[in-house]
């Protein structure tokens, strides 16, 4: 861990995430890290922490997180960005990210090898192969001549980030189970990107001892994110917090899914059910988390409807008053018909993407 003489000494850092998630990550840098939040928008949150050390590695709902060399606002768009590129990326201070970086993800022995990426959206007068030019050129002579590059598991990841207007450049300090997490053995074609599946549990409020319920569990993301909030927060006398977590798929297949990737996490068998008659008590349950199909992959848009205000009607049941639902839908009409049928009050809507389709997350209490 490389510790902070003074917090002005310390670079910033930055999460990439979903676009529309920015807010709740710089919620959750804000709870858990005790971080500032200097911006949050276009995909990402640049903000700074009192030590960088790896508990930044423990954000849930980031794709990935950097420490931070140059960023703008203002590219042009023109060829002109290009030398702006090389010149950033001479400037910054990477003898000072470096030991940074190594605190976090050590040197491995022998040779160490690095990586240049570069992600870009929006229309440039330039192409990514020419900002990775740039990125290359102005990183000549940064890192020791005996480094190798590498397209696989590189020591040291530089990304240089443009959407738009925004270029943003830095040292990556996660690595993919930052996004993909370790639980997930099993993959479902309509299974929710765990950072997605984070979002909601944080929309969701948990506190210890509540009962959790997903009644479409699928491959049990929203279960294991929610099994996973309670094992990394504690209780004054330092336990994990205690958390019923109930779940299950109409589809067996699914629930066996669902169990492979949870059996890891804690105590939870998936049963299979149907959603729209749940063997569950009346106000039983605290917090419904609930990814029903989008009618896409799964279902057809004409099945939604009765499903989803059928199934809303089930949750409602067994949901206790004072109780959260937190739903992702991409048909919101319809979500907004069930939850206007059971009385639902709508607290928040977040809209998002994934993997260039649109989507919502609705945040519900049950008055
Ligand atoms: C979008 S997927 C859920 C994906 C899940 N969140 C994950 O991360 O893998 C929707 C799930 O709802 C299930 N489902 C559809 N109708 C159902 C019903 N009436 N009762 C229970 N599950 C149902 C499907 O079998 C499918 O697994």
């Amino acid at each position: 861990m490389v510790r902070a003489r003074t917090e002005a000494e310390l670079p910033p850092l930055y999460a990439v995430v979903h676009p529309g998630l920015e807010e709740i990550a710089g919620e959750e840098v804000e709870r858990e890290l005790g971080g500032d939040v200097k911006r949050a928008g276009a995909s990402v949150v640049v903000f700074r922490v009192p030590e960088i050390d790896r508990s930044v590695l423990r954000l849930k709902t980031t794709e990935d997180v950097f420490v931070y060399a140059w960023g703008t606002d203002a590219l042009s768009y023109r060829a002109q960005d290009l030398d702006s590129i090389r010149r950033w990326t001479e400037k910054a201070p990477w003898a000072k990210l470096l030991p940074l970086h190594h605190g976090i993800r050590p040197k491995p022995k022998g040779k160490p090898s690095y990586r240049l990426v570069v992600q870009m959206t929006g229309q440039h007068g330039y192409r990514r192969a020419d900002a990775f030019k740039a990125l290359s050129r102005g990183m000549a002579g940064k890192l020791p001549a005996s480094w190798r590059p590498a397209e696989e598991n590189a020591a040291v990841e530089v990304w240089l980030t443009i959407h738009g207007a925004m270029a943003i450049c830095g040292l990556r300090l996660s690595d993919r189970t930052m996004r993909h997490r370790t639980y997930k053995v099993e993959h479902l074609p309509a299974s929710l990107r765990p950072t997605v599946a984070a979002a909601m549990v944080r929309l969701a409020d948990l506190k210890p001892g509540l009962t959790v319920l997903d009644p479409m569990c699928g491959a049990g993301t929203l279960l294991a994110e929610a099994m996973l909030y309670a094992k990394t927060h504690r209780s004054a006398e330092g336990e994990p917090w205690p958390l019923d977590v109930l779940g299950g798929d109409i589809d067996a297949a699914h629930a066996r899914a669902a169990a492979a990737n949870l059996c890891r996490l804690g105590e939870m068998r998936p049963l299979t059910w149907d959603a729209r008659q749940l063997p569950i008590d009346d106000a039983s349950v605290d917090r419904v988390l609930c990814n029903p199909p989008f009618g896409k992959q799964l279902g057809s848009p004409e099945e939604i409807r009765p499903l989803y205000r059928q199934a809303a009607r089930e949750m409602d049941r067994v949901l206790r008053s004072g109780g959260r639902a937190v739903l992702i839908v991409s048909d919101t009409a319809a979500l907004d018909e069930a939850a206007n049928a059971v009385e639902w009050k709508r607290q928040r809507r977040v809209n998002i993407r994934v993997l260039g389709q649109r989507a919502t997350i609705f945040l519900y209490r049950k008055p």
